[in-house]
């Protein structure tokens, strides 16, 4: 029985480290290569392998990331389980960034980078927070966690899902119904939903037109979530005041896409979280010791939703 680590060499030293600590018994390998297929039961790694079906034995499957849609699920034998990661490095860097992101729209930080650039100093009227509406698309472990690190802010804080949510301080909204009482009262939107067949292209000119004029986006969930002509569109007219964009499609950005110069768009290469090693092999260890227990591993996917 071997666990397989499919990623880079340096995560991989940290998680043999903890394996060998926490479950010495379990064999651990980072080389495809020299792994006996028929003994690996554990597979961590980002991507599918296109061998995936020589491993004939296995159990699990294990994301490095909290996403799943880059897996195709259909591809993965039925028998098998798939986990994402959930651990708390994850959590909380998505939390920096997503307050980052919310106060530089809030206290108009693309417009002061422009003024900077022109050398001009013109100070800009600012809304307060509590006028500042603040509306979250999925309250998964992401979508709360971001909703709590925006709580002292004062921001009046809504948040959007599939199923209704009860969340303190937050005025909660589900199914399409829901989005557009939502969406009419969000003045920056962030989008944390999965990338699913109901997500695709979720982004797009019919849901911009139902915020508030002047309303900002933050997108931290997936480039292909996006029709980036429509975002395009909205910032040029003014339908949209900004947008702070962590992932696009695809990735990376080619040169030449509009978002490299667009004057409204502040853009990053997918960081605005990081699976951070130390706390990820705690959380795999645990999901092993669940496994052994008999219980279900924290963060198995639902094949059905796809998330
Ligand atoms: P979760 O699975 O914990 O939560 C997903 C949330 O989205 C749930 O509230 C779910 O509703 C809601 N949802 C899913 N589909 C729909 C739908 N069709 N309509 C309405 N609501 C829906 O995910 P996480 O919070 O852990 O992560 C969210 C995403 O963030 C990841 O899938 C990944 O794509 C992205 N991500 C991006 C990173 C980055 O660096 N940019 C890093 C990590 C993740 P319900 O509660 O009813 O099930
Ligand atoms: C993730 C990511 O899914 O980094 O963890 O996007």
């Amino acid at each position: 029985m071997t666990f397989l680590f499919n990623s880079d060499a340096s995560r991989g030293a940290i998680f043999q480290e903890a394996f060998a600590h926490e479950l010495p018994d379990l064999p651990f390998s980072m080389d495809p290569g020299t792994v006996d297929p028929d003994a690996v039961r554990y597979l961590l790694t980002w991507t599918i392998p296109d061998d995936l079906r020589r491993y004939r034995n296995l159990e699990v499957l294990f994301s490095i990331g909290a996403g799943v849609d880059q897996f195709r699920i259909a591809d993965v034998p039925d028998h098998v389980k798939v986990v994402r990661m959930i651990e708390e490095g994850i959590v909380r860097m998505m939390q920096e960034y997503v307050a980052l992101a919310v106060l530089a729209l809030h206290r108009n930080l693309p417009t002061y980078l422009a003024q900077q650039r022109e050398q001009a100093w013109c100070p800009l009227p600012q809304i307060q927070a509590p006028e500042r509406r603040v509306g979250v698309l999925g309250l998964g472990m992401l979508g709360r966690a971001v909703l709590e690190r925006l709580a002292p802010f004062a921001f009046p804080l809504f948040g959007w899902s599939r199923s209704q949510q009860d969340i303190n301080g937050v005025s909660c909204f589900a199914g399409e119904a829901g989005l557009k009482a939502m969406l009419a009262r969000t003045d920056i939107l962030i989008c944390l939903l999965p990338l699913t067949g109901e997500t695709h292209g979720f982004l797009s000119a019919d849901l911009f037109n139902l915020l508030p004029r002047g309303a900002a986006l933050v997108h931290t969930g997936r480039g292909p979530q996006l029709n980036q002509p429509d975002l395009i569109a909205a910032l040029d007219d003014g339908r949209l005041s900004g947008a702070v964009i962590d992932v696009t499609d695809p990735e990376p950005l080619p040169a030449g896409h509009p978002f490299w110069s667009h004057p409204r768009i502040l853009l990053t290469p997918h960081i605005a979280s990081v699976t951070q090693p130390r706390t990820a092999a705690r959380a795999v260890v645990d999901n092993i010791k669940r496994l052994r227990d008999g219980l279900d591993p924290i963060g198995l996917v639902d094949r059905g939703r796809g998330y």
